[in-house]
């Protein structure tokens, strides 16, 4: 359990050796349209050569007017459904810092619009940390005897809360959704949930943050301040608790399933900046070749940062069955978490660039 020091702690948790979330579909989503550096430089006073070489981004896709959160999870969760066979799931949870509205929750939408009206369907938010969140309930709900099986989707559309005049923000986030499956399983199969860490610290509420549109702006009185609609960032900062967060989380995870760095083949880290990810390998110890990126693609997408990149490298062969995967985010919140999993022989699904249609191939 969390202690009651002023000290900042993970909660660790463990996989029942009885059951066991297993991951049998994974997809992705991309709006089809791309927002290169050059365009952005051409209205904002911004480099290709500065975005690539502080942040590793060139280009990221953007939803389209009147295209919302629910729109792109809806998408990957179709394909996902496709990928793992299934037309039906328990419960649908979605992961977003940019629900479609500040009520309800996006997710009873999401499941309706997927033919599975009648699931439990919840949002969970955690920023960029919210997939790994997100698979700790999904898992939590399977391993509990609640449901047999979730369908949990990333999906965020920072276009829409983005203020497009801030160039620390607007060339660092792109839109996206990605999904996952999870099924009852036992815990020795490949694709089993392994162990979490998962931790946050509330007094980092500033850094990442967006003011207005909360109770703590409606029950204030006099007039908001148009800039506080906008998403707010303080990059260097962040960058800071990012890498230290990350390392710290990833090491508490290994150490959790009694691993070396060594034993992992692939570390999945949210996709915030290619310094920090490169930081983050090389702190851990970890040769930069066992480090999965596509933020050179798709730029940071939130909730959906960490599927998108598991659905790319699958997509790619860059994931093999059995090999052992560390996965590791953080976010606002302050937000942190790792989660530790075999990679199991998934059925193919399209590429995430590729956004006609949803069928699983
Ligand atoms: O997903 C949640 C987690 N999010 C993150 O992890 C993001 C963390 N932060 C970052 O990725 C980086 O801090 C940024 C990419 C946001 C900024 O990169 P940086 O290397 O930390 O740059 P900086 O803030 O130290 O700024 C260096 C200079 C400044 O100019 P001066 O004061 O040195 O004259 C900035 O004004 O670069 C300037 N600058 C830019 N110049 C050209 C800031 N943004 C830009 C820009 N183009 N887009």
């Amino acid at each position: 359990m969390p202690d009651t020091t002023d000290q900042p702690v993970s909660f660790p948790t463990q996989p029942r050796p009885d059951r066991a979330a297993v991951l049998c579909g994974l997809a992705g989503w991309l709006p089809p349209r791309i927002v290169t550096n050059e365009e952005l430089s051409q209205r904002l006073d911004t480099t290709d050569a500065w975005i690539r070489t502080r942040t590793g981004i060139g280009r990221r896709h953007i939803a389209d007017p009147g295209q919302a959160t629910s729109d792109l999870a809806v998408a990957a969760g179709r394909r996902a459904l496709a990928a793992a066979s299934r037309e039906h799931v328990d419960a649908v949870i979605v992961t977003t810092t940019t629900p479609d509205r500040s009520c309800p929750a996006t997710a009873p939408l999401v499941a309706s619009r997927l033919g599975l009206t009648g699931a439990a369907a919840f949002d969970v938010s955690a920023v960029c940390t919210g997939f790994i969140y997100g698979l700790a309930s999904a898992a939590s709900l399977i391993t509990a005897r609640v449901a047999d099986s979730v369908l949990l989707i990333g999906a965020d559309t920072y276009s829409t809360i983005v203020d497009p005049q801030d160039r620390t923000t607007a060339i660092i986030f792109g839109d996206g959704a990605g999904a996952v499956v999870l099924r009852a399983g036992d815990a020795g199969e490949p694709g089993a949930v392994g162990h979490f860490d998962l931790g946050s610290d509330g007094t980092g509420e500033e850094l990442i943050t967006v003011a207005a549109g909360g109770s703590r702006q409606r029950s204030t009185p006099g007039p908001v301040d148009p800039g506080d609609e906008h998403f707010a960032m303080r990059g260097k900062e962040v960058y800071r608790h990012a890498v230290t967060r990350m390392a710290a989380s990833a090491r508490a995870t290994l150490t959790l399933a009694d691993c070396k760095v060594d034993d992992i083949d692939r570390l999945v880290p949210h996709q915030a900046n290619l310094r920090i990810l490169r930081t983050v390998a090389d702190d851990l110890g970890l040769p930069a070749e066992r480090l999965v990126v596509n933020v050179d693609t798709v730029g940071n997408t939130g909730a959906a940062s960490i599927p998108l990149a598991l659905a790319d490298a699958d997509t790619k062969h860059t994931l093999q069955p059995g090999e052992r995967v560390l996965l590791t985010a953080f976010g606002g919140g302050l937000t942190w978490g790792s989660c530790l999993l075999t990679w199991p022989a998934l059925p193919r699904t399209r590429h995430p660039h590729d956004s006609g249609g949803t069928r699983a191939a």
